[in-house]
């Protein structure tokens, strides 16, 4: 039973039934109790109704529904029998949070389960477990603390800025040099967003790595922008293969996604001189830039061509999306263009998060969570690599997932739907496709996962894949 439940209901409140919609059917074959103990499971799990909303009393809501009470205090009693419902009689009946114990009717279980109620080894999402919540509930409180602001700076929260410079030299070894080089962003999709919409035309055309990120396409395309596919080998994205005449390139050079290739420093240095005798801006996606485990750092793209190089990265991988920030750094034109866009459109990044982060900066706590995270993910990938060994498990050690190889998109379809059925959600590479798919796999990653968790899940994957067939790369 949810003890914990608090119940919301005052005798001012009305009850939460008053506003619900709770049918009956008499010449159902079903008995009417059944059928009010169903109407109310299925308001319960659709969040119509919630743990701490006070059910009516028996005989008012006998009253209201036309039946006898006999039929309410069946349907309430089974409830209570399930966990749905908390409280005496004469005191009040209460929904709890969620049934405690028991499994549930079957016949109110859903067909399969919610993807938020998967074990998650989609790739993309953060480690948020490594997170110090004594410090991430100061940091938010120190920033609440701050006075509002009655306009905001486009280019960004000051302090915000100046800890991200801070955090690029230190973690990447950019420096972003003068205040005009670098703005804060809603992330590095929106930072891609604003690039398109601010230095792009309609009709414009960018090339990106084919697999891909297809939120960076969805921004591209969203100005109006052609994307062009180009492919990837195990140095990244093929340079001789961009097509002719792009306005931009876009790319993750630290850890392709979702393929996992870091670019080496030749291919950078082609990339570079590509853009520089081409004109072509480079957007450099360093999305997970900061996940590197016993490897040297490569020079940025952004180092290399401070002219024609966009860097963008995020707090969505290290620390967490809910901030909904980032930054790009580029040339003066760059992000004076994408202010004035800012400026036009009444638009820029929300300041909470930003605060937030400059506290955690402040404060040596951002510092501290990534060196937990540098600790914290290779005994993960460990794990994966020791519970899928024989499988054709790919990517560099960098970042947060790796590639599970598969021969064909019936493959992936068939693991994905099977480990969904296990309980572990799985993302195939189809979907990060531009164009005709052509690599097949699942993208795993192995952040997300609660450390406790990660074994079990790994072994239902395993499962999955010896179930297709797939056993044992040579
Ligand atoms: C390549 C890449 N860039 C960016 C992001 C997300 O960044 P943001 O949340 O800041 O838009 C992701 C998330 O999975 C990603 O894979």
């Amino acid at each position: 039973m949810a003890n914990s439940t608090k119940y919301r209901k005052t005798n001012s409140m009305p009850d939460a039934l008053d506003e619900l919609p709770l049918a009956i059917d008499r010449a159902a074959p079903t008995p009417l109790s059944v059928q009010v103990a169903t109407g109310l499971r299925a308001a319960a799990t659709a969040g119509r109704l919630r743990g701490g909303d006070r059910l009516p009393s028996s005989r008012a809501l006998a009253t209201r529904l036309g039946v006898s009470r006999t039929v309410i205090t069946a349907a309430y009693d089974q409830l209570h029998a399930e966990g749905w419902l908390s409280g005496r009689r004469g005191s009040g009946t209460y929904l709890t949070a969620s049934p405690a114990r028991g499994p549930r009717p079957l016949a109110s279980a859903p067909p399969s389960r919610p993807a938020s109620a998967l074990l998650d080894l989609a790739a993309g999402a953060p480690c948020v477990e490594a997170i110090d919540r004594a410090a991430w509930r100061r940091a938010w409180r120190a920033a609440g603390d701050r006075i509002p602001l009655t306009r905001k700076d486009r280019a960004g929260d000051p302090e915000y800025r100046a800890a991200i410079a801070e955090h690029l030299l230190r973690h990447r070894g950019l420096g972003a040099g003068s205040d005009t080089r670098m703005l804060a962003t809603a992330g590095a999709s929106a930072a891609v967003g604003e690039l398109a919409a601010a230095l792009l035309r309609p009709g414009d055309t960018v090339a990106m790595e084919d697999p891909g990120y297809q939120r960076a396409a969805g921004a591209f395309r969203a100005a109006g922008v052609r994307v062009l596919p180009v492919p990837v080998d195990a140095a990244g994205l093929r340079v001789a293969e961009i097509p002719r005449g792009v306005a931009a390139v876009y790319c993750t050079p630290a850890h392709q996604f979702p393929l996992g290739a870091r670019m080496p420093a030749a291919r950078r240095v082609e990339l570079v001189e590509f853009a520089c005798r081409t004109g072509t801006l480079v957007i450099e996606d360093d999305y997970d830039g900061e996940l590197r485990y016993d490897t040297a750092p490569l020079p940025l793209l952004a180092t290399l061509g401070p002219d024609v190089v966009v860097h963008v990265g995020t707090t969505s991988k290290i620390l967490s999306p809910v901030l909904g920030i980032g930054w790009l750094v580029g040339p003066p034109r760059v992000t004076e263009a994408v202010l004035a866009h800012r400026e036009a459109t009444g638009t820029g990044p929300a300041v909470a998060g930003q605060h937030v982060v400059a506290e955690l900066a402040r404060h040596g706590d951002l510092a501290r969570h990534l060196r937990r995270l540098r600790r914290e993910m290779p005994p993960r990938r460990a794990l994966v690599t020791e519970r899928l060994r024989g499988f054709d498990v790919r990517g560099d050690d960098a970042g947060s997932h790796v590639v599970v190889a598969l021969a064909s998109a019936a493959e992936e379809v068939r693991v994905v739907a099977a480990a969904a059925r296990g309980g572990v959600l799985l993302e195939g590479l189809g979907r990060h496709h531009l164009g005709p798919r052509h690599t097949f796999g699942i993208a795993l990653g192995y952040a997300a996962i609660g450390r406790a968790d990660l074994p079990y899940a790994l072994d239902v994957v395993a499962d999955c894949l010896r179930a297709i067939g797939r056993s044992m790369v040579p």
